[in-house]
């Protein structure tokens, strides 16, 4: 869809605040990006014109495309019977002290072919894609050598170039211990540093990079070695934060200046202030907050007195957070965290678009901005966060493209 395509008669919510809705809105699209938008009346004319293509959205309300700003979707096998375990008693630190967890997907991710990781991460994809996801972020961290880790970042990038969604890579090679390496932290860490980060940077794999800076992760200063490593290579870093226990891992990450501090469970004031300061995003993941069972949710009134921009992600994986809904996460942040619709609204869109930093992902629908949004079958932006299951999207346009048409189906 190159040219000028007009999208008319929308309900518009241009940054997805409820309070801001522009009633019979156009949309001016040429090629990839949005040239004009506002009330239908004031459509200009040169939008009006025989080289405009013109699609009537009939009074349906418009967001921005959904950003999951989270995700580990590329691994290899799944935890089920982790996961009955878990119900049976054992936590998922013992699970993990005891050499599952992370690592038996890694034995997984390691065995599988690049095909089949794409495989099942593609019907992961498509199912956020089914819900208004256009922009994702994917971690790698289950292979923790240099063939698996490259393994896993070029499915990533494979997906962002067979389906119509911008992908975000982030390389968590810091992840967790690989068994070749038990008790040898720090030769891993250097490894992780100075032979797999700077190969996978050469091979434009890395948009960012991530570190789990936890008792069953890494310690604050290996923690810090890695966020040096991605210094010396101008990448922005994020960090698995302070999700089982405080660490002072949020407040280092914003140190670096981090898009994002992620989890935050145990974060405290002082955490909270330094990423405030660094203009940090805590991005929250209630889906693992859910699945393990924790009891202790992020320190919302917190965040909110210090203006930390919060974000909502799937954390999309197979040990703490196996879902394929953000939507759902929408739901949980309202009932779990006690969020409103406003935040976590602004947390899949405006918020999100800040803790992926990409330059083709603003998270709202402005002059210039990528043309990414969603046409919604619904009445009022709260159904977003308030239904569970049913299917609301209608129509996702992606890049100016229309990515997914669901107007067909028989109503
Ligand atoms: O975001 N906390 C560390 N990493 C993942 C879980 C990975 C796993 O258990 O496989 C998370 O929760
Ligand atoms: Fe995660």
């Amino acid at each position: 869809m190159t040219g000028i395509n007009v999208w008319t008669h929308a309900r518009l919510a241009p940054t997805a605040n409820p309070d801001h809705i522009v009633e019979d809105a156009a949309i001016a699209v040429r090629d990839q990006h949005i040239e004009w938008f506002g009330p239908s009346a004031q459509l200009p004319a040169t939008y009006q014109s025989d080289t405009a293509t013109t699609h009537d959205l009939g009074g349906a309300l418009v967001t921005p495309g959904l950003i999951d700003c989270h995700t580990h979707l590329v691994y290899g096998g799944n935890r089920a019977e982790e996961f009955a375990l878990r119900l049976a008693g054992a936590s998922y630190e013992e699970i993990a002290r005891q050499g599952g967890g992370i690592v038996s997907t890694v034995s997984a991710t390691r065995a599988a072919s690049e095909d089949d990781l794409f495989a099942s991460a593609v019907r992961r994809l498509d199912a956020l894609r089914a819900e208004g996801v256009t922009s994702v972020e994917i971690k790698s961290g289950y292979g923790l050598n240099l063939e698996s880790e490259r393994k896993m970042l070029r499915v990533a990038r494979r997906l962002g170039q067979a389906r119509p969604v911008t992908v975000a890579t982030t390389f968590l090679g810091a992840h967790a211990l690989p068994p070749e390496y038990a008790g040898r932290a720090d030769d891993y860490i250097n490894l992780v540093c100075n032979v797999m980060l700077p190969a996978l940077v050469e091979e434009g794999l890395v948009d960012a990079v991530d570190v789990f800076c936890e008792s069953i992760g890494f310690n604050l200063a290996q923690s810090e070695q890695v966020f040096k490593a991605a210094e010396r290579f101008n990448l922005p870093v994020k960090m698995h934060a302070e999700q089982l226990s405080l660490m002072g891992g949020a407040a280092l990450a914003a140190h670096y200046e981090a898009l994002s501090a992620d989890h935050l469970e145990f974060l405290d004031e002082a955490g909270v202030i330094a990423m405030r300061d660094a203009g940090s995003v805590a991005v929250l993941l209630p889906g693992a907050y859910y699945f393990i069972r924790e009891t202790q949710p992020p320190p919302l009134a917190l965040l909110r007195r210090h203006h930390v921009p919060i974000a909502i992600a799937t954390d999309s994986n197979p040990g703490t957070s196996p879902t394929t809904s953000l939507l759902l996460m929408l739901n949980m942040a309202c009932t779990l965290f006690s969020m409103s619709v406003a935040e976590v609204l602004a947390g899949v869109t405006t918020h999100a678009a800040r803790a992926l930093g990409h330059p083709d992902v603003h998270g709202e629908i402005a002059i210039g901005a990528p043309a990414d949004f969603v046409v919604w079958n619904i009445q009022s932006l709260a159904e977003l966060a308030y239904w569970s299951g049913l299917d609301r999207c209608t129509l996702v346009v992606q890049q100016g493209r229309i990515a997914l048409d669901k107007r067909t189906v028989a109503s």
